[in-house]
């Protein structure tokens, strides 16, 4: 069933966590463990990107408000949708050029790697900019749980260790 959830912040730096925190709750709504499922932690890094680059380079001094928008869109085809939209319309999202040791302009390289498409979209003020994964359903999530549950239990280490040491007299405790 296609759900969405829409959230409006102050541009401020605790929004960041703030939109990553509404984004696990919106998710586990939908029944998407950001843990468990691989692609909707790999969105919650997106939003936690965009969100740090709207409070920062999207921000329009001398204003104020609830100036960044953030919507999560899950569709039928377990498409997860992010935009986040800020007030700033004189600069657009551009990927920079970064070398080893620099210590900023990778978020957006993350946003290109993690995501299957992402774009911008400019608004009368300002702009959007929104990033698409699929991820696994809810029947495929529980599914990858259950196989691993399974598999770690034949896999049992110490059922192995126990015979060894058990049953090898080079292991006897008392060095016969
Ligand atoms: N929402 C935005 N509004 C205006 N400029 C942006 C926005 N997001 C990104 N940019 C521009 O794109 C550049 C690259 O962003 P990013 O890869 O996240 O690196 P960083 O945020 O560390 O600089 C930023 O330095 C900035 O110039
Ligand atoms: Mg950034």
């Amino acid at each position: 069933m296609p759900e969405s959830a829409r959230y409006q912040y102050p541009t401020a730096p605790t929004s960041v966590s703030r939109a990553r925190a509404d984004c696990v709750t919106a998710l586990a709504d939908w029944g998407l463990n950001a843990t468990d499922n691989a692609g909707a932690g790999e969105v919650l890094t997106i939003v936690g990107e965009l969100m740090a680059n709207a409070v920062t380079h999207g921000r329009v001094p001398g204003t104020y408000g609830r100036q960044v928008g953030f919507t999560l869109e899950l569709t039928d085809v377990n498409l997860l949708r992010v935009e986040v939209r800020d007030a700033q319309s004189d600069r657009m999202p551009e990927k920079k050029h970064v070398r080893e040791l620099d210590t900023h302009g990778r978020g957006l390289f993350l946003v290109d790697a993690l995501s299957d498409t992402w774009g911008v979209r400019k608004e009368v003020i300002g702009k959007t900019v929104w990033a698409e994964k699929r991820v696994k359903s809810e029947t495929e999530q529980s599914a990858s749980r259950i196989a691993i549950a399974t598999d770690g239990a034949a896999r049992q280490p110490n059922a192995v260790d126990a015979d060894h040491s058990w049953g090898d007299p080079g292991h006897a405790a008392d060095g016969r």
